[in-house]
């Protein structure tokens, strides 16, 4: 008697202790089955806003392209789709409104713009190409009349995802700064304006 009867005395309380510590640590550290859906490495070099590791489901997240005064490319969000379990998958906002599973990584390629159809007396400065991706270029017109905007700059923004290749597809979007100090997207034709 007497040793070993001590020592299992003071070990059973011991053993007790170890055993509930390793089911609160597996409670709080395993994540709870996903409500939502992580960051997407594979597109992690665009930038998310907002920025976090984890989404809430149909949480909308804007993806832009990593330069400086970065212009909105994409909205996608958290969605589920059954394979054959409910998984977490992103979908991304096309063009119509519509939302579209994401299948590739969505890209800020190709880095130029075309020229923009814009009305003859309309002119840029620099007048050069190619028109590089958040480049910004003064807005000139002819004779006395004036842009609507004192400089522009080119952007990519995505339409929607090809249904037969899956891939994304992208058009240019110019930009243009206001009288108040924001770029606001140009949605139709620039025009020169009297005095
Ligand atoms: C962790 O906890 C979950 C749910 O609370 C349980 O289903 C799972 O079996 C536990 N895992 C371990 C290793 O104890
Ligand atoms: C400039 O754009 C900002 C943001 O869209 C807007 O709040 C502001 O009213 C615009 N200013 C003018 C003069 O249009």
């Amino acid at each position: 008697m007497g040793l070993r009867w001590i020592f299992l005395t003071l070990l059973t309380p011991l053993l007790a202790a170890q055993q509930q510590d390793s089911s609160d640590t597996n409670s709080s550290t395993v994540p709870q089955e996903t409500e939502g859906c992580q960051k997407p490495q594979r597109i992690s070099k665009l930038l998310f806003s907002p920025e976090k590791k984890i989404y809430g489901l149909n949480e909308e997240v804007t993806l832009s392209c990593p330069v400086k005064d970065p212009l909105p490319l994409a909205v996608i969000r958290c969605s589920k789709e059954m394979s054959p379990g409910w998984k977490s998958a992103w979908e991304v906002k096309n063009i119509e409104g519509a939302w579209q599973r994401v299948v590739v990584k969505l890209t800020c390629l190709p880095r130029k713009c075309q020229k923009p159809q814009w009305e003859g007396r309309v002119q840029l400065e620099p007048n050069k190409k190619p028109y590089k991706l958040n480049e910004e270029r003064t807005l000139k017109c002819t004779g006395d009349l004036q842009p609507p905007f004192r400089k522009v700059k080119c952007a990519k923004k995505f339409l929607r995802i090809n249904e037969r290749s899956g891939e994304p597809v992208y058009g240019d979007a110019w930009w243009g700064w206001n009288s108040t100090g924001a770029w606001i997207h140009i949605e139709g034709p620039v025009e020169c304006i009297g005095k």
